[in-house]
């Protein structure tokens, strides 16, 4: 049987994969930032998954406004670095799990999850960028990857109820898989941030903070946060953190929280990081 480790959770901010691209990681502004991965990096490695799910969004890479599916499984073998402007990132191929990711939108949708299968896809930043932090720069990633896209770009999003909802579904598919796989779940984008409008640059902290609190120990609380309440509070583009607790809810009700890490700004968004493991 399958089954899921653990999960984590961090910002996806693009400037860090220009960043790591570019060579400038020793730079002072970005000194602290990678800082803050060492434990992960080691972290990840020793855990060794065989799988990650990846939940993030799309920012128009793969879909565009003419079609945006709510939710959308990655069921390919390999999805390319998505060109967002500046030519495609130079960082591996990312390849799939096929098999595993069939089983996962087959048993999502028979419970009632209206799943959009991807059989071509490629993933930008909401997707590499998370990976190159937990990862680093190798010549191929260490483990298969399934994408998991979330439609957070285009109002309506899906609530954080629905969100952690699908996470227990996750589980559920996961945990009905007859092979023997570890798998990690990540839960990417937020924290605090907005790129537009006369808020442009608005981080929160202390709903950060008690967003983090909230995750490890009560994550139902969570999902009674309104969309209306992420863009007042965390700024508009706060409603990726709805990724995060479809991350949560793919873990057990307890977990151990065995490391955090909130750091601001960088770029325009507060950078957030936590790490969950199954007990
Ligand atoms: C920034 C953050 C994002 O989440 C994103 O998708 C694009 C830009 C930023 O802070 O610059
Ligand atoms: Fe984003």
């Amino acid at each position: 049987m399958a089954r899921i480790v653990a999960g984590t959770a961090m910002s996806h901010v693009p400037a860090i994969g220009a960043a790591i691209d570019n060579g400038k990681t020793g730079e002072p502004y970005w000194q602290p930032v990678f800082k803050g991965f060492e434990f992960s990096k080691r972290w990840i490695a020793e855990l060794k998954p065989d799988v990650a799910i990846v939940v993030y969004n799309d920012h128009a890479s793969a879909f565009s406004l003419e079609i945006i599916p709510t939710f959308a499984i990655g069921c390919a073998d390999a999805f390319p670095p998505a060109d967002e402007g500046w030519g495609p990132r130079r960082v591996p191929v990312v390849k799939g799990h096929s098999e595993l990711a069939w089983h996962i939108a087959q048993s999502t949708i028979l419970d009632e999850f209206d799943m959009t299968i991807v059989n071509k896809m490629e993933v930008d930043h909401g997707l590499t960028v998370p990976l190159s932090l937990m990862c680093g720069t190798p010549a191929e990633w260490p483990f298969p990857v399934i994408p998991l896209c979330v439609n957070v770009v285009q109002y309506p999003p899906p609530t954080g109820h629905r969100c952690h909802m699908l996470g227990h579904a996750i589980r559920r598919a996961v945990e009905s898989f007859d092979k023997d796989l570890r798998v990690v779940v990540f839960g990417t984008g937020g924290m605090s941030h907005q790129l537009q409008g006369p808020r442009a640059g608005l981080i929160n902290k202390e709903f950060d903070y008690a967003f983090l609190d909230s995750l490890t120990r009560d994550p139902v609380a969570l999902t009674k946060i309104t969309p209306l309440e992420y863009l007042r509070e965390s700024g508009s583009e706060g409603i990726e953190l709805v990724m995060w607790l479809i991350m949560r809810g793919a873990l057990n009700d307890r977990v151990e929280e065995v490391y955090r890490f909130h750091h601001v700004p960088v770029s325009n968004c507060a950078l957030g990081h936590i790490i969950l493991e199954n007990r």
